[in-house]
C-alpha cells in the first residue's frame, strides 16, 4: 500500500462549473415565483391601503413562540388571531430555542400551517407573516430530520454539486414543514479558527467559498425557499476571534477577500441579505449606510431584502453604545438600508420607537414605505399572497444522503500505515465515539447543540463506536469502552492491536464557541497522551469545528490522525467505511492549520514576507492524505472570451481508486501593492480508478485575476493588469501572458 507523503501529497478536481449547476436545476420549481415587477405591482396594491401601524407591523420579525400558548414551547395559542392583528408582523422565526407541540415534522407542518391562516385573516390585504429559521445544515431545529455535516466540512469536500444537493434536501424539508425563508448560507470567510462560528463557514479562501454559495442559494432557492447571505459583512474576522468583536478591514481587503462569496451570492439571485452583527472599522454595521445601501445595492446591485440580526438595533444602544436611545438607534438602522428588524422579542417597543421616528422625521415615509414594500414584495414572489396546498407534514428519510456527504469530508492528515484497519483487535474509546451532540455541533435540535435549552430530544445518530462494530470486516473484533474508567481502559489498551480514540468540542454556538487557544478539554488530552504511551498504534479522530493544537509533546507524533469536522447524522458509518479502507479520504483541508497559536490567522493567499521567511503551516489549505497518489502533468492555461482556462492531467498513481481534488493558484504580476504569494481561483476535482489519467480543466473567469490596486488610504480598483500569470495544479507550473 502507497501513502501521499504529508505536504508533498497532490491533490486535484473537476468542479462542475456555475453553468452546470444552474443547469441542472432549471427543471425545478424554484424561487421568485413572480418576476420581480409582477410580484412588486401586488406588493403596491397592498402597500397603498396601509396605516403607517401596519407598514411599521409589517417590517418588525417577531419570534414564533408570542404565539405558542404561554408564549414558549406549546401548541398555538388560542388568542394567536388576535396577538397577529395586535402586533400585525410581516414576518415570524424560530432562532433554535423553543418548539411547537407536538415537536415533530407533523407538529411544525400544522404550527405553521396555522399561523400562516391565521395571518391571512388577521393581517393587512390577507398577506401572512413569513416564516424564517436557520435551517444551516438541515433542519436542524426539527426532531426526526436527517443533519449533515456542518459547512466547513463541505468546504473541505470542494463539491459544491453535493452541497446544492443538501441545500435542495434541505429546502424540500423544509417546504414540508410549510417554512419559506432560511437564514442560510454562512457567506463569512472562516479566516480566524479561534472564531466561534469557523465552522459555519465553507473555509478560508473567498472563490473557493463563492463557488459554494453559488451552489447552496442554488439549492436552497430550486427547492422552493427563500435563501438568506449571512452576514454583510466582514463578520467572518472579529478582533481576537471573538464573535461579534469589531472587524478592521481595509478597502483591498474587502474587495479582494469579503466581498466575492456575496457576490456569488448575488449572482444566483439570493432573496435576502442579514446585516453583520458587529462592527467594521469601528461603525457598527447595522448603521452602515455606505455597507448595506452603497456597497451593497449600489455596488454590488442587490435588489433583495435586508434583514437585521437578532436583536441588533437594541445593541446599537444597549451594547456598542453608538446610539443614545432605541429610536435614534432605529432611525439609523432603518436609514442605513436595514428593511426588517429581526427583533424578535419585545415587538411593541420596538414599534413604538419607529413611530416616533417616523413622525418625529428622522426615517421618511418614503423610507418606510420602500422597507415595507420590499417584504410584501419578498412575500409575493415566495407565492405567500396565493392560496397554496399545505406542506405534507413528512419529511425525507436523507441517511443516505448524509452518509455520502459525511464520508466526502473526511480528511487524513496522518497515517503511518496503521490505516486502513484489516485485521486484529480494535479498541475504541473517547468522548467523541458514541455522543450526538458533539458529532451534530451547534445549531442542532437548540442552537447551542443537543442537550442544551428546554428541548430534550436527542437525535439518532450513526456513531463511530456503533459502526465500527457493526461493520466490521472478517478478523476484527472491536471493544468500546468509556474513557472515565481510566484503569479498566489502559489494561483493555494492553490487549489491543489498534486503539481509535474520538476526541471532540462540546457543543457551542456563536460567543459560546470561541475558542481563544484552539484547544481540546484538558482531560481529552490526557485520555490522548495516556494512550499514546502505550506505544500501540493510535488512530485519533477529531470532530471539532475548526484547527486545534496539540500540546507540543504530542503534536508532531500522531501516528494517525483523521479530521472529521461535525459530521452530521451519519458521520459513524462514514468514518466506519473509511478506517476500514472500503471507502478513501476525499476531504482536503479548507483552511491554513496553524502549527502554533502565535500563526493563528495564516492563510494561504498571504502576501510575501518582507524579512525573513514565510510561516509554514502545521497542514496547508488543501492538504489531506489518502490511499492512493497522483500525479500532475501536461499543465496548459489559455485565454478565453471571458479569463483563463488552464488545463491539467491529473494520474492516479496508487493502488487504489481515489478523489484527486486539486486547488488552482494564481499568480500575478507587479501590481504596485502586495498580492499574495498564491492565489487560490478555482479547483479541479475527479474520481479516478488505479491508474486512471484523465485532463481536467477549470475556466477562471477575469474577475478572479483581478489586482486591487490604489494607495493606502485612497480609493481601491480591481483590474485584470497586463503581464505574466503564473498558474500553480500539483506540480505543475504554467505561465501565460494576459491580456
Ligand atoms: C436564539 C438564537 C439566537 C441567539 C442570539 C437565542 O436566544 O435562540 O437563535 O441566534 O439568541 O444571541
Ligand atoms: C445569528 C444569525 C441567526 C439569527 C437567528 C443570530 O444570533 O447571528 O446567524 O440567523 O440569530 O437565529
Amino acid at each position: 500500500m502507497k501513502f501521499i507523503h504529508k505536504k508533498t501529497g497532490v491533490r486535484v478536481a473537476l468542479t462542475l462549473s456555475i453553468a452546470l449547476l444552474l443547469s441542472a436545476s432549471a427543471t425545478a420549481q424554484t424561487v421568485p415565483r413572480l418576476p420581480q415587477a409582477e410580484a412588486e405591482a401586488r406588493a403596491h396594491a397592498v402597500l397603498e391601503k396601509m396605516t403607517l401601524e401596519e407598514k411599521i407591523g409589517q417590517v418588525s420579525m417577531a419570534h414564533f413562540f408570542r404565539f405558542l400558548e404561554g408564549g414558549k414551547s406549546g401548541p398555538i395559542a388560542a388568542n394567536a388571531g388576535d396577538i397577529f392583528a395586535q402586533l400585525l408582523p410581516g414576518a415570524t422565526l424560530n432562532g433554535g430555542g423553543d418548539a411547537p407541540q407536538p415537536n415533530t415534522p407533523r407538529g411544525w407542518a400544522d404550527a405553521l400551517r396555522r399561523l400562516e391562516m391565521l395571518g391571512r385573516q388577521n393581517l393587512p390585504g390577507g398577506v401572512p407573516a413569513v416564516f424564517g429559521t436557520d435551517a444551516v445544515h438541515g433542519v436542524n431545529n426539527v426532531p426526526g430530520a436527517t443533519l449533515y455535516p456542518h459547512n466547513l466540512g463541505l468546504g473541505a469536500a470542494f463539491d459544491p454539486a453535493l452541497t446544492q444537493e443538501l441545500a435542495r434536501a434541505t429546502a424540500a424539508d423544509m417546504r414540508d414543514m410549510n417554512m419559506d425563508w432560511d437564514f442560510s448560507p454562512v457567506a463569512d470567510l472562516g479566516r480566524d479558527p479561534r472564531w466561534g462560528r469557523f465552522y459555519e463557514t465553507f473555509g478560508e479562501s473567498p472563490w473557493l467559498v463563492a463557488d459554494q454559495i453559488t451552489a447552496s442559494v442554488t439549492g436552497l432557492q430550486s427547492g422552493g425557499v427563500a435563501a438568506t447571505l449571512k452576514h454583510f459583512v466582514g463578520y467572518g474576522s472579529p478582533g481576537l476571534g471573538r464573535d461579534r468583536a469589531n472587524a478592521e478591514i481595509s478597502l483591498r481587503a474587502l474587495h479582494e477577500l469579503y466581498l466575492p462569496p456575496f457576490k456569488a451570492g448575488i449572482r444566483a439571485g439570493a432573496m435576502s441579505v442579514m446585516a453583520n452583527s458587529g462592527s467594521v472599522n469601528g461603525v457598527p454595521v447595522h448603521a452602515s449606510q455606505k455597507i448595506l445601501t452603497d456597497l451593497l445595492r449600489g455596488e454590488l446591485g442587490f435588489k433583495g431584502l435586508v434583514v437585521s440580526d437578532w436583536n441588533d438595533i437594541d445593541r446599537l444602544v444597549n451594547t456598542f453604545k453608538t446610539h443614545a436611545d432605541l429610536v435614534k438607534a432605529t432611525a439609523a438602522s432603518i436609514n442605513a438600508g436595514i428593511d426588517l428588524y429581526m427583533v424578535p422579542n419585545d415587538v411593541e417597543k420596538y414599534g413604538a420607537a419607529l413611530k416616533e421616528a417616523v413622525t418625529g422625521g428622522l426615517v421618511s415615509q418614503q423610507r418606510l414605505d420602500e422597507a415595507a414594500l420590499r417584504m410584501l414584495t419578498f412575500k409575493a414572489q415566495l407565492g405567500l399572497m396565493d392560496a397554496r396546498p399545505a406542506g405534507s407534514g413528512v419529511i425525507t428519510e436523507g441517511r443516505a444522503l448524509a452518509k455520502r456527504a459525511a464520508a466526502a469530508t473526511l480528511t487524513l492528515l496522518e497515517n503511518d500505515g496503521t490505516l486502513p484497519i484489516k485485521t486484529g483487535r480494535v479498541l475504541v474509546t473517547g468522548p467523541a465515539m458514541d455522543s450526538a451532540a458533539i458529532q451534530l455541533g451547534g445549531w442542532s435540535v437548540n442552537w447551542q447543540g443537543v442537550g442544551k435549552g428546554n428541548v430534550g430530544y436527542v437525535p439518532k445518530v450513526s456513531t463511530l463506536a456503533t459502526a465500527l462494530k457493526a461493520s466490521a470486516p472478517a478478523g476484527v473484533t472491536v471493544s468500546a469502552l468509556p474513557d472515565g474508567k481510566r484503569e479498566a481502559l489502559l489494561r483493555a489498551a494492553k490487549t489491543a492491536d489498534t486503539i481509535v480514540v474520538a476526541l471532540g468540542e462540546a457543543p457551542a454556538a456563536e460567543s459560546q464557541a470561541n475558542n481563544p487557544k484552539l484547544a481540546l478539554p484538558a482531560e481529552q488530552v490526557q485520555l490522548l497522551r495516556d494512550l499514546m504511551a502505550t506505544d500501540k498504534p493510535v488512530v485519533l479522530v477529531l470532530m471539532a469545528g475548526r484547527p486545534i493544537l496539540q500540546p507540543e509533546d504530542l503534536q508532531n507524533r500522531l501516528p494517525v490522525f483523521v479530521m472529521a469536522y461535525l459530521p452530521g447524522s451519519e458521520g459513524g458509518a462514514a468514518l466506519a467505511d473509511a478506517l476500514y479502507g472500503r471507502a478513501g479520504f476525499p476531504g482536503r483541508l479548507p483552511f491554513t492549520w496553524p502549527g502554533s497559536l502565535g500563526e493563528v490567522g495564516l492563510t494561504a493567499d498571504r502576501p510575501p514576507e518582507g524579512a525573513g521567511d514565510a510561516p509554514l503551516p502545521l497542514y496547508p489549505l488543501g492538504f489531506g492524505l489518502d490511499y492512493t497518489a497522483y500525479r500532475t502533468s501536461d499543465g496548459q492555461a489559455v485565454k478565453t472570451a471571458d479569463g483563463v482556462k488552464v488545463t491539467v492531467t491529473v494520474t492516479n498513481t496508487g493502488e487504489k481508486a481515489g478523489t484527486a481534488t486539486l486547488i488552482v493558484n494564481a499568480s500575478l504580476p507587479p501590481a504596485g501593492n502586495l498580492e499574495a504569494v498564491k492565489r487560490p481561483v478555482g479547483v479541479v476535482r475527479a474520481e479516478l480508478k488505479k491508474g486512471e489519467a484523465r485532463a481536467l480543466s477549470l475556466d477562471i473567469p477575469a474577475e478572479r485575476l483581478e489586482a486591487f490596486t490604489g494607495d493606502a488610504f485612497g480609493a481601491v480598483q480591481g483590474k485584470v493588469l497586463p503581464g505574466q500569470y503564473t498558474f500553480g495544479i500539483g506540480d505543475e507550473l504554467v505561465r501565460l501572458s494576459l491580456p
